[in-house]
């Protein structure tokens, strides 16, 4: 008997103790995809593909939207209150800080500022792959540095990339699509031996869900002195706003100006400083979110345990699967089952980046693992 997805969850069935007759072969096509069963087109697929947060945003984010929507045929006004309410949570001055329309704007600021006649980038790899996407479409060339086995980054190798073509450096910490850390000690020594002209981005995109590990510390908590360091933060992340594009930096004042030259007229609109403040000033969702995360993140690693499978520790709102085969087919496999996962990562074919979804996807996210029954356990 094939059951599916649906089926399983009817049943209550959500862990490796399930007791249905794995499917014969390992390929889905034999299981009715979930969207069709319920018309096909008519049922979202459940995103486990990007890192958002699954809780959404906070109700009093949504509330400043509604509220100014009738206004959107005003050009955005100031962004000083958000700069300000930024400055403060951090207890810098308003002038240290550059907004942006999501952090990759200042990625991409900081690309064209810095990495002009083919200048080069130094990162890890795999890393948040879109800072060198930028840079290849700017005519940079790109130092990719394997992550060590820790899968820390590996500051040594890095450091030993830089030469006199170097124009910036990327450091994602925690680490995407790894999940990740590198801990502050490395990234300090490095940064000590760092030349100053060298801008360096420290990205802390998943600073929140970070928290709990005694080898982080935040550049924006514990500035470095390094010069050209440039901590970016998103509100795509832990504020549940991707979809309205904001993010910061904090640097020198000579970095953000350079920075600065390359942002374009109003590039945020007036919804989004708006839904900002609103969501920076709801401390008390941001830590619901928090705890909430780390529920999810522990139960994550019990269902891994209960299958005898393997993630690599997780710092953030997603977890780094060893899925023991190639990445390429559970992600179909997936897709077939109408839940995406994160694309397939560089130098590490074995392994599937998953979001940690609400519970009840979560549940949905196992069910469609056992799917793939005892064809791939034999693997
Ligand atoms: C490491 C990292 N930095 C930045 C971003 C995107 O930031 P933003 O939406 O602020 O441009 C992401 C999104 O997935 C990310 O993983």
């Amino acid at each position: 008997m094939a059951i599916s997805r649906r089926g399983l969850l009817k049943l209550g069935v959500s862990g490796v103790a399930a007791s249905y007759a794995p499917p014969p072969t390992f390929t889905s096509t034999t299981q009715t995809p979930i969207g069709q069963q319920v018309g096909a087109g008519t049922r979202k697929p459940i995103r486990l593909d990007r890192n958002e947060n699954a809780y959404g945003p906070s109700p009093n984010a949504v509330a400043e939207v509604l509220k100014n929507a009738n206004s959107v045929n005003r050009f955005p006004s100031s962004s000083d209150a958000l700069g300000s309410s930024i400055a403060s949570v951090h207890g810098i001055r308003p002038e240290q800080i550059l907004l942006g329309a999501g952090s990759t704007a200042i990625m991409s600021m900081a690309v064209n500022a810095f990495l002009r006649n083919g200048r080069r980038l130094v990162l890890a790899t795999p890393t948040f792959e879109l800072i060198g996407h930028y840079a290849l479409a700017n005519g940079a060339q790109i130092s990719a540095v394997s992550l060590r086995h820790d899968y820390g980054h590996d500051l040594e190798a890095m450091l030993a990339a830089v030469n006199s073509e170097t124009g910036l450096i990327y450091i994602c910490n925690p680490n995407n699509p790894t999940g990740t850390l590198t801990d502050r000690q490395s990234i300090d020594r490095f940064l000590e031996k760092l030349p100053e002209w060298v801008p360096v981005i420290i990205d802390e995109a998943y600073h929140e869900y970070a928290g709990g590990s005694g080898s982080y510390v935040s550049f924006l908590d514990r500035p470095s002195l390094h010069p050209g360091a440039i901590i970016t933060r998103t509100f795509s992340k832990i504020y549940g706003l991707a979809g309205l594009r904001l993010g910061y930096a904090f640097a020198q004042p000579n970095i953000l100006n350079a920075l600065a030259k390359e942002k374009r007229e109003m590039e945020i609109g007036s919804l989004s400083l708006a839904a900002g403040l609103a969501a920076l000033a709801d401390t008390e969702f941001t830590a619901r979110c928090v705890q909430r995360n780390q529920n999810d993140r522990q139960e994550f690693v019990n269902q891994v345990n209960a299958r005898m499978l393997r993630v690599l520790d997780s710092h953030t709102n997603f977890a780094c699967l060893n899925v023991m085969h190639p990445a390429k087919e559970i992600i179909e496999h997936y897709q077939k089952n109408d839940i995406l996962l994160g694309p397939e990562i560089p130098g590490m074919p074995n392994y599937v980046r998953v979001s940690f979804g609400a519970p009840e996807e979560m549940r949905e996210f196992w069910a469609v693992w056992d799917l793939l029954g005892e064809h791939r356990m034999a693997m």
